[in-house]
Order: C-alpha cells, then structure tokens, then sequence
C-alpha cells in the first residue's frame, strides 16, 4: 500500500516512459480528492494524456474532472507565455543593455531548452504557496525529463553566477560605447535582476528538497525498467531527495502457462529490488484486464494502490 508522507503537498511519479506514471498520478489525484483535498492533476508533458484517462478534454485551463479534483495540461505554448508575462521584461531589460537587440529576443530565450521545466517548478512552489489547492499531482513526462527538471535550478544558478561575472566585464566596457550603439539603460540595477534570479532558484531548489515535494519513483518490472530506477534513485541520493517507496506497476497473476513465465521474469526483478534497496517500501500494483481509462477503471487502481478493499 502506498503511505505518502502527510506533509507532502505535491507528489510526483517518476520513472521510464509507460512505466504507469500518467495512471498512478490520476489514481493518487482521485484519492487525495476522495479525503476530501482541493486537488491539481497537472501536466507539462508535450504529448498529455490527462485528458484521455480522465475521458474529456483537458487544456490550458483548469477543468474539474471529479468532485475536488481538478486537472490541467499546459502547453508548451501557455508555458511560454506566462513565462514572458513573469520574466520576459527582466530578460530584455538586460540582454537590451548590453547588445542591440529587439524584443523577439524574449520568445528565443524563451524557447531554450530547460525553460519550461523551470517555470514549471516556479508555478508549482506558486500554487503550494498560494493555498489554492491542498494537493498537487505533478505527472511528468518520461525518460530523462524528471531528471532534468529536478537538476535546472542548479544548473540556472551556476550559469547566472557566471553570467554575471561576464555581464559585469561587459557591462562595463559596453557602458563607454552605449549612446553609439544605442543601447537602452536600464531601469533598474541589472544585478538586482540576476541576483533576484538566483534567488527564486535556489528557493526552488530547496523546495524540491522539502518534505512538501515527494517524489515516488516507479518501474515494471522488467530488466530495461529496473536499470533505469537504478539510475533515478541514484540521481534522486545525489540530489538530496530520498524516495521512501517504489511502485512496482504491472504485475502478472500466473493464472496460466504464459503468465506463469512471465511472473517468475517478474518475481526475479521485484526480489531485485527489495534486495538493492531495503529500506524503501516497495507497492506493487497488479496488471488489470483492462485498460485504465475513465473514473471507473481509476478507482479500482486506486483501490489497489492504496489498499481499500
Ligand atoms: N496496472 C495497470 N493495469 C493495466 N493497465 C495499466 C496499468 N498501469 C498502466 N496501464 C496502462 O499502460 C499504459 C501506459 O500507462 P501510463 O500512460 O500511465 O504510463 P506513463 O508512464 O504515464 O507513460 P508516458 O511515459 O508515455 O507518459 C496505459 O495504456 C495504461 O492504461
Ligand atoms: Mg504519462
């Protein structure tokens, strides 16, 4: 049975591409929502499925799915958008201090690998901060997403430190030839900016690290899936973050001679994991007979994955 922490305001699925996440998180979401926790399923994934699983459409704005339960899938392009609305301005305000540039600047900035999952973070830590909702299930995208994600503040904060030593060398000799160039004086003190950037990452990067972040790695289990949690539970210890369970999703019944094989494969690797990492509580989810879509079929993993029958 699945025990996430009582003081984790925002749960995410991590694991390899479908591993489960996209089910686990609606089931986890339908449940905080049945305790009777405001709940946000969100999605930053490019190709979303919330919309599918739940059974109606789903976009960039909130939808309720079910009682309490409230689903979002942002668009790479909205993501876009409120990341201009929130720092396009600063963006420009420096980039235009040093070099000529016009404000189509913002959207190719804007467009950088990384950007997303950075505002992201930044719009998640709002929500929890804001109260609006009680519960946040974050369903990521697969492979090296999460990964990448849980890494940008730290990489954000390096390159601003760095930034900022090359700004100051720059600025300083840009400042001579400004009037020539043309260039716009900037309003406010540009290492007000980028030190205000520094901040909001590593207010980030401390979030991510709170106990209100939990994150629950999941695999098949099966060879390639068990590398990769390997590699993610690696990278979660190096980080700072401990996983305290693993879902193990989609376990056969041997109920024939097809299933037999393929539950022993199974029993070998779940046996696997128990051995590398016995402190985590390990969940398994069996396989339904079905595939998981609509409310009804999200309850009955519910149901299993949090032991209510
Ligand atoms: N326990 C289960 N029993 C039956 N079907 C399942 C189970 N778990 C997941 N599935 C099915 O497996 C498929 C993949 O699941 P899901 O979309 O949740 O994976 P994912 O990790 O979110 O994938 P992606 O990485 O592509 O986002 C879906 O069709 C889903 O219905
Ligand atoms: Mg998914």
């Amino acid at each position: 049975m699945l025990r996430l922490r009582d003081d984790a305001r925002v749960v995410m699925f991590a694991g390899k591409g479908g591993v489960g996440k996209t089910t686990l998180s609606a089931a986890t979401a339908l449940h905080f929502a049945g305790e009777g926790h405001r709940t946000l399923i969100l999605t930053s994934d490019p190709a979303p499925s919330l919309g599918d699983i739940f059974e109606r459409s789903v976009g960039d704005r909130v939808v309720e799915v079910a009682p309490e339960l409230y689903a979002l899938e942002l668009s790479s392009e909205e993501v876009l958008r409120r990341w201009k609305q929130k720092f396009g301005g600063e963006v420009y305000e420096v980039l235009s201090s040093l070099v000529p540039v016009q404000e189509e600047i913002i959207d190719y900035i804007g467009s950088a690998p990384g950007i997303d999952e950075e505002f992201m973070l930044d719009y998640i830590a709002g929500i929890v901060k804001s109260g609006e909702y009680d519960r946040v299930v974050w369903d990521t995208a697969p492979a090296g997403h999460t990964l990448r994600l849980l890494r940008m503040p730290i990489i954000f904060i390096e390159h601003l430190d760095e930034a900022a030593r090359v700004y100051l060398r720059l600025y300083s000799a840009m400042q001579k030839i400004r009037d020539t160039l043309g260039l716009r004086k900037p309003r406010r003190e540009i290492f007000d900016i980028i030190a205000g950037w520094r901040e909001l990452s590593e207010q980030l990067l401390s979030f991510l690290r709170s106990p209100q972040v939990e994150v629950v790695p999941v695999a098949a289990p099966q060879g390639l899936s068990v590398a990769q949690l390997r590699r993610l539970m690696q990278e979660l210890e190096n980080f700072g973050i401990t996983a305290e369970k693993i879902v193990v999703n989609g376990i056969v019944k041997p109920d024939c001679e097809f299933h037999r094989r393929m539950a022993e494969v199974q029993k070998r690797y779940i046996e696997e994991l128990r051995r590398s990492y016995p402190e985590v509580g390990l969940v398994e989810v069996p396989l339904l007979p079905q595939e998981v879509k609509g409310l009804k079929s999200i309850k009955k993993i519910e149901s299993l994955l949090f032991d209510m029958r």
